[in-house]
């Protein structure tokens, strides 16, 4: 990767222009985030622990360009573009190398986030910026696990990242504004539409979708009705673009766990409290459509 054209100014602030990102976690999450940075033309490095997840990731993203071309919405360039900034590699010091900005998006497991950090800090020089896209893990719990407090920000996308325009971007108390504007600025490169939510656990969007999710899943339990129904009652009812089932299943069953189990503990454990259904279906592997089978079943 050329040497990054973001540095720190003498006064502390930062010049704009992120040219080198790396992504650390190729999964549902860090694939789609790769993409979208690489289609702005920024050299972009996916990594991850399995080389086998960062080939599935680049196949992903591969997949998803082909299917923009065939559907008219991504130009042969726009996909070249993108392939040409993108490049896989299984070794973390190589691939967060002079980079600009990293965005960890492995498991929603807070040590495993700052062991992450503590380890890829190492190889990083004093402009890079850190970014999480945790859904709900309160950013003071991270932001020690980074050399400079006032250079972690949250970026929280949403899946499928290449398709939806919400970019949630989460202010750590330490937070520096020229933190916030590079991260603003790379916002708008990337097409997306951005809100700023000060850190509280699960910020705004995973707060409010978990509470509809979880008392789905506690209707589908009580056999209120079955999930199509739930589903559409939201959709036809509400104008939600996909029922809540649906979306668990979208955004993955051991995810919106793990969301509930962070929310339980930091919020109020009887409103996150996650329902046994969705307990067991994670236990037996349903882990929504990334796994086959969910609430629907994908076979
Ligand atoms: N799935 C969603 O819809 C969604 C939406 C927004 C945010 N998130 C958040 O994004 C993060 C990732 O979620 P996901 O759904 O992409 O998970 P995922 O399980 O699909 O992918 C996680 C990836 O991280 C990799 N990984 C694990 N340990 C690693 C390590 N030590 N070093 C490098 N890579 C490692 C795994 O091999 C896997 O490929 C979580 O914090 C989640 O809460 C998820």
């Amino acid at each position: 990767m050329s040497a990054p054209r973001f540095s720190i100014e003498q006064d502390g602030t930062h010049r704009a222009g992120i040219t080198g990102v790396c992504v650390i976690g190729a999964g549902t999450m860090g694939h789609g985030i790769a993409q979208v940075i690489a289609a702005t033309g920024v050299l972009t490095r996916l990594h991850d622990i399995s080389a086998e997840a960062i080939e599935r990731g680049l196949a992903a993203v591969r997949s998803n360009l082909d299917k923009g071309v065939s559907r008219g919405k991504v130009s042969e360039a726009q996909r070249q573009l993108t392939l040409d900034n993108l490049r896989g590699s299984a070794d973390l010091a190589d691939a967060v190398a002079g980079v600009d900005l990293l965005i960890e998006a492995v498991p929603e497991l807070p040590d495993l986030k700052r062991r992450i950090f503590a380890a890829a800090a190492q190889h990083t020089g004093p402009q890079t910026l850190f970014a999480t896209n945790t859904s709900s893990i309160p950013l003071a719990q991270l932001v020690g696990s980074v050399p400079d407090p006032s250079r972690f920000i949250g970026m929280h996308f949403f899946n499928p990242v290449h398709i939806q325009p919400l970019l949630e971007v989460v202010r750590a108390e330490q937070t520096s504004e020229a933190t916030l504007d590079a991260v603003l600025e790379l916002a708008a490169r990337m097409g997306k539409d951005p809100i700023v939510v000060r850190d509280s656990p699960g910020f705004a969007s995973s707060r409010l979708g978990l509470a509809l999710g979880l008392e789905a899943i506690r209707m589908l339990e009580e056999g209120v009705a079955s999930a199509a129904d739930i589903d559409k009652a939201m959709q036809l009812g509400y104008r939600h673009p996909m029922g809540p089932l649906k979306l668990t299943d979208l955004i993955g069953l051991d995810v919106r766990l793990a969301i509930a189990e962070t929310l339980a503990r930091e919020i109020d454990a009887v409103r996150f409290a996650p329902p046994q259904l969705l307990r067991d279906l994670v236990a037996q592997g349903k882990l929504g459509k990334k796994s086959g089978a969910g609430f629907y079943d994908y076979a």
